[in-house]
């Protein structure tokens, strides 16, 4: 007969207490969160003292949370990777889509329907059109697709999060038209730092580490029969791209602004009195 050690029966015996649980994901999760738990503190030997300073800061983490626009829990799932781990499990097969990346804190719903082309933007910024198409894994346009954008302000900050913005600055739901074309009239976007005044930036701050994030506009691309693309496209040139703080980067959402004046055949049809920034980026939906 095998004798466990002490510690090895208390991780025994706290695995076994949730065997009666009925629900048999439910049972697997705990269970296995647990042990992976348990196998943690073994490892580093975890003190009492630090043992309490993890329960400090996950009850500051929750305290931070205003269930409104700051989510504390979903900025420490972020820059630990753990969201985009959970990302990658979950958007594993489908090649020639669009890869999908981390949603962030900052989304609101029900922002204004657009037009074609409509301008977001309520603050100053290098002018720039977004534009491309949406098409099904087969290549065929997807007419009615619907676009969810949103991006910072030049200061770094979303409408929603920064009271001297506009409501809806930066924001906006576009619909792709009879070809599956998309147009959306903004600024370019900037890269921007995630929130520091919390736990999290604590976190980063006492490991060295930078909270900054490689300039983005952010997409939800919702269509009848389509799964939904959770993405950002992100400038091809910025300085923060191989160091993002939450790891969203892929390669094959990088967009160049290209400069155009108005002698670009796109200038009249959009409405740009003078120079702007010209991005190009067919979406990929995969059938739902
Ligand atoms: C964002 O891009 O909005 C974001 C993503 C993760 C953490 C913080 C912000
Ligand atoms: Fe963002």
């Amino acid at each position: 007969m095998t004798t466990l050690s002490p510690e090895s029966r208390i991780t025994a015996q706290a695995v076994a207490s949730f065997a009666g649980t009925a629900d048999p994901r439910l049972r697997q999760l705990v269970q296995s969160l647990v042990r992976h738990l348990h196998a943690f503190a073994s490892e580093v030997e975890l003190t009492e003292a630090e043992w309490f300073e993890g329960i400090r800061f996950l009850t500051a983490t929750g305290q931070k949370c205003d269930g409104l626009v700051r989510q504390e829990f979903i900025l420490l799932s972020d820059v630990i990777g753990l969201s985009m781990l959970v990302d990658a499990i979950n958007h594993r097969a489908a090649e020639h889509v669009t890869e999908s990346t981390v949603f962030g804190p900052f989304y609101i719903a029900g922002m204004p329907e657009r037009g074609h082309g409509e301008n977001m933007a309520f603050s100053p910024g290098v002018p720039a059109l977004v534009t491309g198409r949406v098409l099904d894994a087969d290549g065929r346009p997807v007419v009615g697709a619907l676009l969810d954008v949103w991006q910072t302000a030049e200061n770094g900050m979303y409408s929603g999060q920064d009271e001297a913005q506009p409501q809806g600055n930066l924001r906006g739901r576009y619909r792709t038209d009879a070809e599956g074309r998309y147009a959306i009239r903004t600024i370019v976007p900037v890269s921007y730092p995630i929130p520091t005044d919390g736990p999290v930036g604590q976190l980063l701050a006492a490991t060295g580490r930078h909270p900054w994030r490689p300039a983005h506009l952010h997409f939800m691309i919702e269509a009848a029969g389509q799964r939904t693309l959770v993405t950002h496209l992100f400038n091809h040139d910025d300085p923060y791209l191989d160091s993002d703080a939450v790891f969203g980067v892929k390669d094959s959402l990088r967009v160049v602004y290209e400069p155009c004046g108005t002698d670009h055949a796109l200038a009249a049809e959009f409405d740009f009195a003078g120079e702007f920034r010209l991005a190009r980026y067919d979406f990929v939906l995969e059938r739902g």
